[in-house]
């Protein structure tokens, strides 16, 4: 008797990936550094670090710390700039055999676009993913806190790439549906939902912040629920799919957020505690299919029964 195999692909804008499960931006590096410990090329796609136009040194140590069910970080975008990126990065991103897509972020609308307009000529990159948790120099405000600045920047690289635009929000505002719905507007083919929690710890014997810039940026299974309430908030007011990434360590984890309208999903944090989490996740979900007899992932994308 041949064993049932579900069909895993997804479709995320014009691009398919063999399955609905990517690592997330910040977690997985550039891809090298876990190449010996994972086969990347099981996995759907990697999200690599939010590359930004010059080098980022980041913000100084102490900056992360744990906290129950989770960690806190605030690393501060630290990462080696668009040149060495392409440079240094690139080729063996290219080589991983899975698809990629390129984490970015600016300090402008401008510097947004130029960023895509830079990668979109770019072999090998799959999609790119606009990290807009980072405020606007000239408004001062996260771009992701203002649904006018979410559209504009939005636009802005649309105009630049013809690659798939994914555009990942931030929780941290009153009603994220707000928006995801101006993120569709601008012309985003996904939304990564989301970004961390803003979380803030203290250190008692110091009386000091545990991080040294203050807050951070909370993740891992201590977000879950929130997580995907937002995922299926979202899910009912925009037509574009969503990757559905906070506090995914298993697969069950994974196809909450899939049940709830998630299109795929990202593994973050689980990563540091088990390199294989996300391959882990896609047998799993693989095994679900195959269990419920289910032939295809898409039948079970939002069947949420309320
Ligand atoms: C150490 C660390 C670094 C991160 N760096 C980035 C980053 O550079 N860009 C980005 O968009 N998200 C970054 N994130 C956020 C993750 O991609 C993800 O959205 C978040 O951690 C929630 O998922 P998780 O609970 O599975 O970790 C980072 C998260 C962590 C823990």
């Amino acid at each position: 008797m041949t064993q049932h195999q579900p069909d895993l692909r997804v479709r995320l804008g014009a691009l398919e990936l063999q399955n609905p499960v990517l690592t997330a931006s910040g977690t997985f590096g550039y891809g090298e550094e876990v190449a010996d410990l994972v086969d990347i090329s099981k996995l759907g796609a990697i999200v690599c670090k939010t590359v930004t136009r010059k080098p980022r040194a980041g913000n100084a140590p102490p900056r992360t710390c744990e906290t129950p069910g989770g960690m806190m970080n605030a690393i501060g975008l630290q990462n080696v700039g668009l040149a060495a990126f392409k440079r240094d990065k690139l080729p063996f991103l290219r080589s991983c055999g899975t698809r990629l897509i390129v984490n970015l972020a600016g300090d402008s609308r401008e510097d947004f676009a130029s960023l895509c307009a830079d990668l979109d000529g770019e072999e090998g990159i799959d999609a790119l993913e606009l990290n807009i948790s980072c405020p606007n120099v000239a408004h001062g405000l996260d771009f992701a806190t203002d649904p006018f600045e979410t559209e504009a920047v939005v636009k802005a690289c649309r105009a630049a790439t013809s690659k798939p635009l994914y555009v990942k929000l931030s929780p941290n505002v009153t009603d994220i549906t707000v928006i995801a719905r101006a993120a569709q507007e601008g012309g985003a083919d996904a939304l990564s939902v989301a970004n961390t929690f803003i979380g803030f710890a203290v250190d008692t014997r110091t009386r000091r912040p545990r991080l040294s810039n203050g807050t951070g940026g909370l993740s891992g299974p201590a977000i879950r629920p929130l997580a995907l309430r937002a995922v299926w908030r979202c899910a009912q007011n925009v037509q574009i799919p969503i990757i559905g990434i906070g506090g995914i360590a298993t697969a069950n984890d994974a196809l909450e957020f899939l049940i709830a309208g998630a299109s795929a999903v990202q593994v973050g944090t689980a990563t540091f505690i088990r390199p294989t989490a996300a391959l882990d996740v896609v047998d799993g979900i693989k095994d679900y299919l195959a269990h419920h007899k289910i032939d295809a992932l898409h039948e079970l994308i939002g069947s949420i029964q309320m």
